[in-house]
């Protein structure tokens, strides 16, 4: 497994590499979620073909000072869970390397980014858009796998590649969840154990609210299960179309339940599907 810190570095091996090269964007910490998502794009790549892992900590894309700073950064271990599952390669460049200091031009994604985590988390999935365009150029990638726990990014990202024709195919990969339900992130690590303890409720909440008829009783019963946790905090609760993101009232089109919930400092999302209901 070859390792570039360096642009210049990364295009040394690329032209090296068989195709189709798959990319599996990170901000490292990885679990065992992203070791799903590199074993995906191997089974993808063939035998013949490139994963190419990248781990780069965005600071374009981080709202809150404090966030970026805590963001865990256990290179070795990551480098060690890429090889162990399969990655080709690995891109891990420093900030300098990624962005010029006087660096103008950004990806704006105005329409799907207003809702949800793009209401609380202003220029958050502007910088996600620039960071993994410059990723997919960079990294020439035919294919890269995305994890659907981001289910708002990735629905913004597939715009992005459809209006700027950028020809990259998605390969989504289902949330991945600890035993107890909840959903693998790399933020889990910094629940203290009482908050760690009670976070699985949000997944139990989403499913029981997801066996409602109506979408206030839907909301309703997420957010009284939520809010009966003497920790957790509900940044926002909302039912949305799966394709526009706008909230719904009706049950009408496949929707979206998604929430985001914070312990202590530690903001965890998660989300259900809601299939249409007959009329
Ligand atoms: O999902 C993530 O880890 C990040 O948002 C991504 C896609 C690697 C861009 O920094």
């Amino acid at each position: 497994m070859w390792i570039a810190n360096k642009k210049s570095e990364l295009q040394a091996h690329l032209s090296t590499c068989k195709e189709p090269v798959i990319l599996v964007p990170t901000m490292g910490a990885l679990h065992p979620g992203h070791a799903s998502l590199i074993s995906l794009a191997k089974e993808q790549a063939g035998d013949t073909g490139t994963v190419i892992v990248s781990i780069f900590v965005n600071p374009i894309q981080f709202d809150r000072g404090s966030d970026l700073e805590s963001y865990p950064r256990p290179l070795d271990t990551d480098l060690e869970l890429c090889e162990r599952h399969g990655a080709d390669g690995i891109f891990v460049p420093d900030t300098g390397e990624v962005y010029s200091p006087d660096r103008s031009v950004t990806v704006i994604e105005s329409s799907l980014s207003s809702y949800l985590c793009g209401a609380t988390r202003p220029g958050h999935f502007d910088g996600v858009c620039t960071v993994v365009l410059k990723l997919f150029n960079l990294s020439r990638c035919d294919a890269a796998v995305f994890g659907e726990k981001d289910f708002q990014q990735l629905a913004i990202i597939r715009r992005m590649i459809r209006d700027l024709d950028l020809g990259v195919e998605i390969i989504p990969h289902p949330t991945v969840r600890e035993d107890d339900g909840l959903a693998m992130s790399s933020r889990n690590e910094r629940l203290i154990p009482e908050h760690r303890n009670d976070a699985p409720r949000i997944q139990k909440a989403l499913l029981e609210a997801s066996k409602q008829g109506t979408p206030e009783k839907i909301l309703r019963v997420a957010g009284d299960l939520i809010e009966a946790s003497p920790y957790a905090r509900i940044d926002y609760l909302s039912l949305v179309d799966s394709e526009t993101l706008l909230p719904v009232d009706r049950l009408s089109a496949p929707s979206v339940l998604a929430c985001a919930v914070f312990y202590g400092d530690v903001r965890l999302i998660d989300h259900i599907d809601i299939p249409a209901r007959k009329q």
